[in-house]
């Protein structure tokens, strides 16, 4: 049986592979290779990722993809997608170039406020702490002075505190509630670093407020954080053309937009569909949102917490049809940093904002809502017209084939063989199977 380890952060990385191999790979060499063949031959490279976690052992290869042919306010764009999901670059592409064709996409910010909170408890009378609050309120953005000093001049820094109470919901809960602009930062270790300050001068204030030592009931800080849900950090995306200009030789336009605006519909009011449907256009945003270094589980969380704003889940995309004219359109939270964390750390990372043509913020914002949109486009055109299998599959095949140690000589015959055939695991294990005879 395998025993606990202490101290395992110190050892080197070849004694934590060494213990590895011995304790969970049984000695294996050829596992251990594994791990060797990903390192970079650059030591200075590898020393670089190294650092970026703890207990690094190797590096994680995902594919990095281009989508062409984006056209947004006028500029075209070639989008860098990280993901493993092999439709998902064609489907931007196709849903790019198919835009490209009919005005491209219009995108805008609505708004950048970001957010925190210092959750504290309090257990004496409302008007006490609301009175403390006021009394103190220039003290907390005071002491921030140093923190948010290079950030105020450049335009950002605390924008504003309230008191929150939600005692009525939890007994002795309230909360400070905290905006921030972070201009070109995604702005968590600011906002973090803020917060923490604020709280500690809250409470160092609050033991010497007369009407708290009168009572003896002082409030107390629980946790003090940034919040991942920024509906007030908003971007919104669309295209639109009159519905003859959506007619292709696989649909006709009007019949094609009526579907699609239906599919929308049904998105907005069945759950289960709402998920599918957004982790589709998730499936666009985070490849860009990892291409560019930025934290795909913050995106995810609050985006997924603003698709339920209205008390249940719904589409975070919508359509419309009008006088013929189909739109169809896309509103996300999205709190992104073209600077600071990964962006200007990781080689890749860098490169994807040398693509972007070195978006501002405000411009990622915009990139990610038309890759969101772009996709879901995609995947509901398939969805309402063949079926999402076959280009799926069509794009899978090369995994199978991969997966079943296909020769080239195999794979082009096969590549043949399913253009005119339906794909499946087993349908390809049986053409493979014939081949090989
Ligand atoms: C697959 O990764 C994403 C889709 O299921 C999205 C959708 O159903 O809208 C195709």
């Amino acid at each position: 049986m395998n025993q606990p380890v202490s101290g395992f952060s110190k050892k080197s990385k070849a004694e934590k592979i060494e213990w590895l191999a011995e304790n969970y790979l049984q000695n294996n060499l050829r596992s251990v290779q594994v791990l060797k063949n990903y390192w970079n031959d650059d030591p200075s490279l590898q020393q670089l990722h190294d650092d970026f976690i703890e207990n690094t052992l190797s590096n994680y290869y995902l594919p990095f993809g281009i989508a062409p042919n984006f056209l947004i306010n006028e500029k075209l764009y070639a989008l860098p997608m990280v993901t493993e999901e092999s439709s998902v670059v064609a489907a931007a592409s196709n849903a790019a170039k198919f835009w490209l064709e009919r005005g491209g996409f219009k995108a805008e910010v609505i708004s950048t406020e970001k957010n925190g909170q210092i959750h504290f408890n309090f257990f004496g009378s409302e008007k006490v702490i609301e009175a403390f609050f006021e009394e103190i309120k220039p003290k907390l953005h005071s002491s921030i002075q140093a923190i948010e000093k290079n950030m105020k001049a450049r335009g950002g820094g605390l924008l504003a505190l309230s008191l929150v109470d939600k005692s009525h919901i939890l007994e002795g809960y309230f909360h400070i509630h905290a905006t921030f602009e972070t201009l070109d930062a995604m702005g968590a270790n600011f906002i973090n670093t803020c917060l923490e300050q604020m709280a500690h001068t809250f409470e160092e204030e609050a033991r010497n407020f007369e009407a708290f030592q009168k009572k003896v009931t002082y409030p107390e800080v629980v946790m003090s954080i940034l919040s991942n849900y920024v509906p007030e950090c908003l971007v919104r995306a669309e295209v639109s053309c009159n519905v003859e200009e959506l007619t292709t030789k696989h649909h006709e336009g009007k019949h094609f937009a009526e579907k699609f605006v239906r599919a929308i519909e049904i998105a907005k009011t069945e759950t289960r569909r709402a998920v599918t449907h957004n982790k589709g256009i998730m499936n666009g945003v985070d490849a860009v949102v990892l291409a560019t270094g930025n934290d795909f589980r913050a995106v995810e969380a609050g985006v997924h917490a603003y698709a339920a704003r209205n008390s249940y889940y719904s589409s975070l995309t919508h359509a419309k049809i009008e006088d013929d004219v189909f739109t169809f359109w896309i509103e996300l939270p999205l709190a992104v940093g073209t600077v600071g964390g990964l962006t200007s750390l990781h080689p890749l990372t860098k490169l994807a904002f040398e693509i972007l043509q070195k978006p501002d913020a405000k411009e990622l914002m915009q990139i990610l809502a038309v890759a969101g949109l772009a996709q879901n486009f995609a995947a509901i055109r398939s969805l309402v017209t063949t079926g999402i299998q076959k280009g799926h599959m069509k794009m899978h095949l090369m995994n199978i084939l991969n997966q079943l140690h296909a020769t080239e000589a195999e794979k082009e015959k096969a590549m043949e063989h399913f253009m005119k055939n339906t794909i499946s695991h087993s349908a390809v294990v049986d053409f493979l199977g014939k081949l090989r005879l």
